[in-house]
This record gives C-alpha cells, sequence and structure tokens, in this order.
C-alpha cells in the first residue's frame, strides 16, 4: 500500500515558484496514493522562535493556502503536526537511539547556525522530530524538495537503528526528491524566492501583482525590434501557463518585431489571471468560513491521531515503557 506522507513549513506568503515547485505537485499526490497525509509542521517551526501571532497567522495562511490550491480533504488528511501529541513521545523515544554525530552532519543545522539563527537544541533535533513525522504513520513514501534529502537519510537510518535494538517497527520510507523540477525565474531573472524580493505572489491584491508583472527585468530592445523569446523572463514565466499553441503565438510575435515587452507583460499577466482565478475565487470563499477549515484539519488529525496511537502502543511495548 502506498501511503504517501509530507509536511510543509508554515513560512511566507506563498509565490508562482512555490506553487510549480512544490504545491501543484503535493496536491496531484492525492489522486494517486492509497492514502495521503499532508501536514503543516508548526513544532518545527518553532525552532526559529518565531512571534506567536505570526505562527497562529502562517499556520491559518498556509492551510486557507493549500485548499484553495486543490488540496481535497477527502482525498487528503489534512492536519496540524501540533494536533498529534504523540510525535513529541515518539521524538523523545528516537532521541535516545540517535547518535548525536549523525545530527552535528545535518546541512540544515550548519546552514541555520551561518543565517544567525540561536543554536537551540530543538534545532539541533530538528531531524529526529522529522523523522518522528514520518515514522509514526508508518509512511511509505515522502515527497520533499532537494533540501531535506539529508533529512529523509537520517530517518531511514534512525529506522534501521531502532528496528535493530528494540523490534521491526518502522517502515523504511523511500523519499521522492523532486530533483527536476524546473527552477522558476523571479522578475529579475535569478529562482524566484523571497529571499531575494523577486517574487509574483498568487493570492493577494491583484493591482500590487500586476505591478511585479510590469516590474519583470528585460533586455533594452525597442518595440520594433525582434525578439528572442528563449532569452526572455516574460516568455520563460508565459510558458507555465500558457498552452503549446499560445506559446508558438508569442514566440512568433516577438521573432517578427512590433511587439514590445509591453505587450508581452500585459498577456502574461492575464495567463496569470485565468490560471489562478478559480483559485483565488476559491480562496476568498474559504476565508468567510474558518469554521470550515478548522474543521477539515480536525477531520484530518481524527485519523492521523489514530494511526499514531497504534504505532506507539507497540512502540512502548518495545522499549519497556508500561
Ligand atoms: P523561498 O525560496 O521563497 O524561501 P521555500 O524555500 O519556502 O521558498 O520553498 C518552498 C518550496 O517551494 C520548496 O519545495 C521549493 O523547492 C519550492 N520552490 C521555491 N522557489 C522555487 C522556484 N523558484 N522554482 C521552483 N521551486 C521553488
Ligand atoms: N522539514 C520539512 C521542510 O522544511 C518539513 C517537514 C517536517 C517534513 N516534517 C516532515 C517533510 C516530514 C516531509 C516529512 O520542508
Amino acid at each position: 500500500m502506498k501511503r504517501v506522507l509530507t509536511g510543509i513549513q508554515p513560512s511566507g506568503i506563498l509565490h508562482i515558484g512555490n506553487y510549480f515547485g512544490a504545491i501543484k505537485s503535493s496536491v496531484e499526490l492525492q489522486n494517486v496514493a492509497d492514502e495521503a497525509f499532508l501536514f503543516i509542521a508548526d513544532f518545527h517551526s518553532l525552532t526559529v522562535n518565531p512571534k506567536p501571532e505570526d505562527l497562529r497567522e502562517r499556520v491559518k495562511r498556509v492551510a486557507l493556502d493549500y485548499l484553495a490550491c486543490g488540496l481535497d480533504p477527502e482525498k487528503s488528511n489534512f492536519f496540524r503536526q501540533s494536533d498529534i501529541p504523540e510525535v513529541c513521545e515518539l521524538t523523545w523515544i528516537l532521541n535516545c537511539v540517535t547518535g548525536t554525530g549523525l545530527l552535528e552532519r545535518a546541512h540544515s543545522y550548519k546552514d541555520k547556525i551561518a543565517k544567525g539563527f540561536s543554536p537551540n537544541n530543538g534545532l539541533f533535533s530538528y531531524p529526529v522530530l522529522m523523522a518522528s513525522d514520518i515514522l509514526i504513520y508508518k509512511s511509505t513514501l515522502v515527497p520533499v524538495g532537494k533540501d531535506q534529502k539529508q533529512h529523509l537519510e537520517m530517518t531511514r537510518d534512525i529506522a534501521i537503528k531502532f528496528n535493530q535494538m528494540y523490534k521491526e517497527i518502522f517502515v523504511l520510507p523511500e523519499g521522492y526528491i523532486s530533483e527536476n523540477v524546473a527552477v522558476i525565474p523571479g522578475t529579475d531573472g535569478q529562482k524566484m524566492s523571497k529571499s531575494y524580493n523577486n517574487t509574483i505572489e498568487i493570492f493577494g491584491d491583484e493591482k500590487m501583482i500586476r505591478k511585479k508583472f510590469m516590474s519583470i527585468q528585460t533586455d533594452s530592445k525597442g518595440l520594433e525590434e525582434p525578439k528572442d523569446p528563449d532569452h526572455c523572463n516574460i516568455f520563460a514565466l508565459y510558458k507555465l501557463f500558457a498552452t503549446p499553441a499560445q506559446q508558438e503565438e508569442m514566440a512568433a510575435r516577438y521573432r517578427a518585431g512590433n511587439y514590445g515587452y509591453g505587450h508581452a507583460k500585459q498577456a502574461l499577466f492575464e495567463a496569470y489571471m485565468d490560471f489562478f482565478a478559480p483559485m483565488r475565487k476559491r480562496r476568498a470563499e474559504l476565508e468567510k468560513d474558518p469554521g470550515y477549515i478548522e474543521s477539515v484539519l480536525k477531520k484530518g488529525a481524527e485519523k492521523a491521531r489514530a494511526l499514531a496511537q497504534q504505532t506507539m502502543v507497540e512502540v512502548r511495548e518495545a522499549v519497556g515503557i508500561r
């Protein structure tokens, strides 16, 4: 049986890069998995000490955004990590089988410290909490970005160690690493990222978003000059939203000349609006009904928690607690 699970960090406002690089595929998984689990990793967020009101707000927003982007609660179990307290209990038990040497090798910890975050113990044992998230549901497949690959390897190491030391309880999960996801460029042509201030958001004020499209950097070719679609940020983004025929049409206009970057930006903006309009509409509807979102997360947590509790009965027995 394919039990797919992934966690999402409740960070920042979602942009087009996040959509095509991560959200789209995690939403599509609900159609191929026998069981899909998707949770908001709020315990993980605490490792960098966010303000409580910011964390609460971000969790709400990420739930709203994912549901608006097509996450179907009938197909995916969508929940908050912190609604499953058994995850913390298992983290402690796994902490006691995890060598500190393994954790000292974690790139993400070193990166965070280099960025100036306080080296707290939560940040250090972040991979153990992640292992617990994965193992407690006996997940078989875990889709993650490249940056999480090492955490998955650690999860497998921890599971092997536990299984050898106590009892074969944990399933060794396979990672599904999206190595070949295309990098979506931002308005300046670099990778779109909230750290580079070059993002175009999925949701938010239409006027502001149009402005962002109009600020996409191009070369300085004049209106009449022929242009090269293959070396243009506008065209690269247009390809995400347009059909092959529409792409051909725009490419031909570029090459023919008398087609300015302003025209291309407008066409791109319209294509973006058409693409995201249903999601934007859905988000506006969902926003009016916070009770619905809460009920989705509660239902997802019930299903997840029942599984977690089953695993913990086995784990406690195996380690000699109760
Ligand atoms: P950011 O770089 O804006 O901080 P995150 O690191 O929070 O984005 O990324 C969340 C997810 O979105 C990751 O899985 C990442 O691979 C994906 N992602 C972010 N930016 C891009 C991009 N420009 N192109 C493709 N995928 C992206
Ligand atoms: N660490 C992951 C990230 O930063 C989020 C996460 C937490 C996760 N627990 C997980 C992902 C379990 C997959 C499985 O993106």
